[in-house]
């Protein structure tokens, strides 16, 4: 598919063909997109990050109580606070250009398990994602699927 031709919506989302739903990220370093068939899923969400944010000013912004004790409670807080942020980013990328809803960071509670995640509670509880560390990059990516919409 050739990127050049998906453009912007007007809070920045990408306009994939009819049929089709996808999502991109990138970075100086990387550019990644997936994309997925409009029939099995109303939404997909990808992101990549690279840089940790920083855990006193990002944790209770980014995490809700249960997420911060478990950031807290892991070898690497701000490991694990990284992982938060970009599957949240990662739903959100997945949720809002289906539906409209501009997620913010504490509208979602995510449990992780393995390298899954899965919205504990909140009108999203039950979409699932996915996450992997490599090198220093944090990839995740979320899915809406189609009987969501
Ligand atoms: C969209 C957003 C999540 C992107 O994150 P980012 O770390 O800056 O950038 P990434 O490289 O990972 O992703 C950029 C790509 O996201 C996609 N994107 C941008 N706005 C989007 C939206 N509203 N919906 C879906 N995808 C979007 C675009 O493809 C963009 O690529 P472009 O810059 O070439 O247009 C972020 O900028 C944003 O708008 N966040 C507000 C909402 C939010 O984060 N809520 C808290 C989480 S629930």
């Amino acid at each position: 598919m050739d990127l050049s031709v998906i453009g912007s919506g007007p809070r920045r989302e990408p306009l994939w063909p009819a049929g089709v739903v996808g999502s991109i990220t990138h970075s100086d370093a990387y550019v990644a997109a997936a994309v997925a068939g409009g029939r099995a899923y109303a939404g997909l969400g990808i992101d990549v990050e690279c840089r940790r944010p920083p855990l006193e000013s990002m944790l209770e912004t980014v995490c809700v109580p249960s997420e911060q004790a478990w950031c807290l409670a892991g070898d690497s807080p701000s490991q694990r606070l990284r992982l938060v942020f970009s599957a949240k980013e990662s739903v959100f990328k997945a949720v809002y250009p289906a539906t409209g809803d501009w997620l913010g960071f504490h509208d979602l509670e995510l449990i992780f398990a393995g390298h899954t995640f899965t919205v504990h509670s909140g009108r999203w509880s039950g979409v699932t994602g996915a996450h992997q560390a490599v090198d220093d990059l944090q990839a995740t990516a979320a899915w809406l699927p189609a009987l969501c919409r």
